[in-house]
């Protein structure tokens, strides 16, 4: 039989991982009192019991300064360590200043140049592929990337085919050199503009600015057409998740853990018998959170890390679909 060569680490992975979601909570149950829905449609439909929900007073950035400290802790580095910080979201506490500069003064990364990433459930990866790049090519050592969402502040509270889907949170990650043998091996980020229409949040940009009509239309909420996305999200997930293990001379059977985004459990379990992943070496905890798009990520690999599911010398996956489309995926020796 021929010898496998398995592509070899970048040295360059994850040093510290943190997350942090706001206290509040919005059952299902809650739910059936606000839109024409029940628990068990839910639950059925998409694994979700309960999602994270912030007060009216705090903002994405809030989220994602918990979870950088947090990261920051983990990795044993303080905020003057940090030469950059990439954060990932789709609810940005405003057009600008960015979510990153804003969470630059308020952690005091004063050394660190900042910017957000805009590719809605997969920023995360996009952010942990640009940082890798950063460091690998030696321009930076310490880059800090967050996902950040508060999502439950751009639904439309009367739509029950996305209001029951969204949940708040941020995860965050130090990237820097992990040592030979560790860190992120293949990587790939895709786009598809021409469905973007799928999944939109219309007004509010230079196409549509707001006004009294867009904002009594709605306009400035969530618009997506969940079915077709669906099926989007598990062809593009499957395929990337095949083709970044196929690159660097593995199959989903070697795999340790499969960290996907957490959009909806059928998709997950689709995706996962699609790439023959093993249910039980599949990271889930949608049913917590709901979807929290770019944060999604961040928190699965602090949970799991935390849980003692995640181990040092594991081979992971994390593989992500949203808006744009875009879609995205990392192999990992963590
Ligand atoms: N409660 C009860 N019934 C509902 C609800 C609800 N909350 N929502 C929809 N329904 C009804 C519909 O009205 C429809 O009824 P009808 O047959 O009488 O017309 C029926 O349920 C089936 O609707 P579908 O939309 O076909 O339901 P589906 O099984 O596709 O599930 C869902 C909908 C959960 C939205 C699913 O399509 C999905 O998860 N899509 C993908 C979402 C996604 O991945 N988004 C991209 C990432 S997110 C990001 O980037 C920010």
């Amino acid at each position: 039989m021929a010898e496998i060569h398995h592509k070899a680490p970048s040295g360059v992975g994850i040093m510290g991982i943190g997350s942090y979601v706001p206290e509040g909570t919005l059952t299902n149950r809650d739910l059936e009192k606000i839109v024409d829905t029940t628990d068990t449609w839910i639950k059925e439909r998409t694994g979700i019991s309960k999602r994270h929900m912030a007060d009216a007073k705090t903002a994405t950035s809030d989220l994602a300064r918990q979870a950088a400290m947090r990261a920051l802790g983990d990795a044993g580095l303080g905020p003057l360590d940090i030469d950059a910080i990439i954060v990932a979201t789709a609810t940005p506490d405003m057009f600008f200043p960015s979510t990153g500069c804003i969470v630059q003064m308020q952690i005091g990364a004063s050394r660190a140049f900042a910017f957000d990433v805009s590719a809605a459930c997969s920023g995360f990866l996009y952010g942990l592929s640009i940082a890798e790049h950063f460091v690998k090519t030696g321009s930076y050592r310490h880059v800090l990337v967050i996902g950040a969402e508060t999502l439950t502040k751009i639904v439309d509270w009367t739509d029950r085919g996305t209001c029951v889907l969204f949940g708040d949170g941020a995860g965050a990650a130090v990237v820097g050199r992990v040592g030979e043998g560790r860190g992120i091996i293949s990587a790939c980020m895709a786009s598809d503009g021409s469905l973007g229409d799928l999944l939109e949040l219309p007004a509010g940009g230079s196409r549509m600015p707001a006004s009294e009509e867009t904002v009594r239309k709605k306009l400035h909420c969530v618009k997506m057409e969940g079915n077709k996305l669906f099926k989007a999200a598990v062809k593009a997930m499957s395929s990337a998740a095949t083709s970044t293990l196929a690159e660097a001379g593995y199959s989903g059977e070697d795999l340790d853990l499969l960290v996907p985004h957490q959009a909806n459990l059928r998709i997950i379990d689709a995706t996962a018998e699609r790439v023959k992943v093993a249910r039980d070496k599949v990271y889930v905890n949608i049913d917590e959170y709901g979807n929290t798009s770019a944060a999604s990520i961040p928190i699965a690999l602090d949970e799991a890390k935390r849980r003692g599911i995640l181990k040092q010398g594991m081979l992971i996956e994390m593989v992500s679909f949203g808006g744009g489309l875009t879609w995205a995926c990392v192999l990992m020796r963590w």
